[in-house]
């Protein structure tokens, strides 16, 4: 008996026009529905200050916010995200002047390749977020999941400590 074949080859699946606002534009782009969060701003709209790195969830490098939250982009599809706010680290600084993170990364020597500092910022950010780090060891174990393999980590957490304690990190 003759079956007839339902799926269509994946080069002829539609692709879906999805919304995201990044960094407070309002962007419009048309996708595969397999394309990850991450490939879509790092290959699709030049947004390249989101890294790369396991491309497994394992590393952090590609923490971005989604709606103040951070997620990992290379576990994301796009389109998952239609309709909501992503921020990127080209989004982090406010005008001319830097995010107090990013100043403290830099007077606490929080980075050596900076491969991972994007992440490392962006997962900080939703970290105070969150609202669940009180202590130096709370900090330490929600950050866990954003490695530096330069070993920069003592001075990220002094970094961190320091806008968290300084308390104007919003
Ligand atoms: S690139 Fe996403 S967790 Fe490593
Ligand atoms: S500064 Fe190089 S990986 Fe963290």
């Amino acid at each position: 008996m003759q079956t007839e074949t339902l799926t269509q080859p994946l080069e002829k699946t539609n692709s879906k026009i999805i919304t995201l606002k990044i960094n407070g534009v309002e962007t419009q782009i048309s996708l595969k529905p397999w394309v990850s969060l991450l490939d879509c701003l790092r290959e699709y709209l030049d947004l390249t200050g989101t890294k790369k790195g396991c491309d497994h969830g394992q590393c952090g490098a590609c923490t971005v916010l989604c709606d103040g939250k951070r997620i990992l982009s290379c576990l994301t599809l796009a389109v998952m995200k239609d309709g909501s706010e992503i921020t990127t680290i080209e989004g982090i600084a406010t005008g001319n002047g830097l995010h107090p993170l990013q100043k403290a990364f830099i007077e606490h020597d929080a980075f050596q390749c900076g491969y991972c500092t994007p992440g490392q910022i962006c997962s900080a950010i939703g970290m105070f977020n969150e609202g669940k780090a009180k202590t130096e060891a709370d900090v330490k174990e929600l950050m866990s999941g954003n490695l530096c393999r330069c070993g920069a980590n003592t001075n990220i957490i002094n970094a961190i400590m320091e806008v968290k304690n300084g308390g104007d990190h919003e």
